[in-house]
């Protein structure tokens, strides 16, 4: 059995990464890329996920980009056949495309939380299923990039919230629906990760950001290398009996306030 401490143990692998031209799923993708996988980056904007697909074979990685949104299911399928007639099967699938930004649901429009949730939720969906008739199958991986807030309820993200939820229960039931044929379906949930699109937008200014980091139990943002390590323990062998697991990744943030008041015993007066 080929485990993760070794070199080169994706060398043989197919990696296909739904919003892979930047942050979190780059991330993910040059750590498969540098253990040997052929990554096909996915990304609506053509001249981004071109210029990151260039970076990564600047780098000596085997990469191919493809523009596409993950709202279309056509285009999705149609990416999947051609990654697979380029270079074969594919062994790993990562869905993280998505959107967000703070906005209190007073402020929200119908077609602003339709919009995320069809980037998020149905994307996923679209991801997996347009994935099924182009896999190596048994053995391949599914990864899906959810976040805490599918299960910690956050004020002016209603939208990102109901859809990372659906995000989770997507992924649980294809590992138990598709675990016979020998695919696994897995979660990452990443915490609050530094020099990120996603946390620009959450927690916009200094202040913010040192507020924030004294809640987290381990006082600090993650890195994007934190996420892509643990997407490369679930991509490889070493996570063989690993199915519908949603792995968090986040500090501990997500086990609740840990600020020092929070933290502080309270006295009698
Ligand atoms: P990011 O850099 O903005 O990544 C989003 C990616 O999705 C980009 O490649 C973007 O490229 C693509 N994308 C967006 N809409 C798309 C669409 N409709 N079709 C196809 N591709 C689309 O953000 P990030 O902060 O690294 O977040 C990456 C993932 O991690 C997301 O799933 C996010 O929810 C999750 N996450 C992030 C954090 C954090 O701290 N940042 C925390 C928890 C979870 P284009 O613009 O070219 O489409
Ligand atoms: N507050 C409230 N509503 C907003 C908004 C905001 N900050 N940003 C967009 N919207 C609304 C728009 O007004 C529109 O609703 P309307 O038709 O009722 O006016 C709806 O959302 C769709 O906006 P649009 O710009 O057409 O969507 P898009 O598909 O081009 O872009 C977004 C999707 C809005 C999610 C955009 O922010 C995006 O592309 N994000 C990707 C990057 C990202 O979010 N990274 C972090 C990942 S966690």
């Amino acid at each position: 059995m080929k485990n993760c401490f070794g070199d080169r143990i994706l060398a043989d692998k197919v990696a296909f990464i739904a919003g892979g031209s930047s942050g979190i799923n780059l991330g993910i993708a040059e750590r498969l890329a540098e253990q040997g996988a052929l990554v096909a980056l996915l990304s609506r904007k053509p001249e981004k996920v071109q210029a990151a697909a260039d970076d990564l074979i600047a780098k000596g990685y085997r990469a191919m980009a493809i523009a596409a949104d993950v709202r279309d299911y056509a285009a999705i399928e149609a990416a999947f056949v051609q990654v697979k007639n380029a270079h074969g099967p594919i062994d790993i699938v990562v869905s993280g495309a998505a959107g967000n930004f703070l906005a209190p649901t007073v402020a929200l429009s119908a077609n602003a939380f339709k919009t995320v949730v069809d980037i998020d939720l149905l994307g996923t969906f679209n991801v997996f299923r347009a994935s099924f008739d182009h896999l190596r199958k048994p053995g391949a991986s599914h990864i899906a990039i959810t976040a805490p807030q599918a299960v910690n309820p956050m004020a002016f993200q209603i939208h990102a919230c109901a859809a990372k939820a659906g995000v989770n229960m997507v992924t649980r039931c294809l590992a138990l629906e598709w675990g016979p044929a020998g695919i696994r379906v897995n979660g990452i949930s990443p915490g609050p990760i530094a020099e990120t699109e996603g946390m620009a937008r959450l927690s916009p200014t200094p202040e913010a950001e040192a507020a924030f980091k004294q809640s987290i139990p381990l006082r600090a943002y993650g890195t994007k290398a934190d996420i892509a390590e643990m997407a490369l323990y679930l991509a490889c062998d070493a996570s063989r009996y690993v199915t519908g697991a949603i792995l968090d990744c986040d500090g501990g943030w997500s086990l609740g306030d840990a600020s020092a008041d929070a933290l502080t015993v309270p006295t009698r007066g």
